[in-house]
């Protein structure tokens, strides 16, 4: 293994990661860039639907992660530290539905054994979503689909396979309220609709 730090055993659950300015390793460590501009489903219950866990961006940048329990239940994690359920500012350590919200490290872990995920940000703002095995193959969004293989992680909402990270993430947009979705473009041309620029940015493993 290269450039491993540190020996991390084989833990029981399955790990993504979004850090520094815009990099994405999927549960299959497939690593790409996106600098996104709404909220975009990370990973989730794909199958029946019981949660999902949402990354939210600004302008390119990560702002917080959302997770939702159905329709009903919403708690979100803002990088500057604050967190709202719902419409209510909660503190930690705080337990509701089955989600314990804790502060460790640094950082805030928002987890589920009841679920079966740990949803944490860090004090630069590196967002981590780990799923239990349970969830194989069952999960969709930005962390790829869990199933070992890199190479078949760009599968878009729609269901079809491409290369393009940007297709690829904007397929898994999702429009908040009022709020509509623009499609994210690379850096260059961060959240501009035209689409002039069609660079790649991202690496793909295949
Ligand atoms: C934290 O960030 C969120 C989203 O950007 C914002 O709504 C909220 O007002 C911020 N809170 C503080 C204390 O800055
Ligand atoms: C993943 O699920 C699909 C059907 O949903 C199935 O066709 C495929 O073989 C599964 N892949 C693995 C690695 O289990
Ligand atoms: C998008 O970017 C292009 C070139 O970078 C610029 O000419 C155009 O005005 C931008 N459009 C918007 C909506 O910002």
């Amino acid at each position: 293994i290269l450039c491993s730090e540190g020996t991390r055993s084989r833990s029981s659950m399955a790990r993504c990661s979004l850090f520094g300015g815009d990099f994405i390793s999927t549960f299959d460590e497939s690593m790409y860039s996106f600098a996104g501009c709404c909220s975009y489903l990370l990973a989730g219950d794909c199958q029946k639907h019981t949660f999902s866990i949402l990354g939210d961006f600004q302008n390119g940048k990560r702002v917080g992660l959302s997770v939702y329990l159905g329709e009903f239940f919403d708690i979100h994690l803002f990088v500057n530290g604050t967190v709202m359920q719902g419409a209510h500012r909660v503190s930690m350590p705080y337990a509701s539905k089955g989600l314990y919200l804790e502060t460790e490290a640094g950082h805030h872990k928002l987890s589920s054994e009841a679920y079966g995920f740990v949803a944490r940000i860090d004090g630069s703002g590196n967002f981590q979503v780990l799923l239990s095995h349970r969830y194989f193959n069952k999960t969709c969004g930005l962390c790829g689909n869990f199933n070992i293989f890199a190479e078949d992680d760009f599968m878009t909402q729609e269901g079809t396979l491409t290369s393009d990270p940007y297709d690829f993430a904007n397929s898994w947009a999702l429009s908040s309220g009022e709020q509509r979705c623009k499609r994210a473009s690379p850096p260059s041309s961060t959240c501009n609709t035209s689409s002039g620029d069609t660079q790649k940015v991202g690496t793909v493993a295949d």
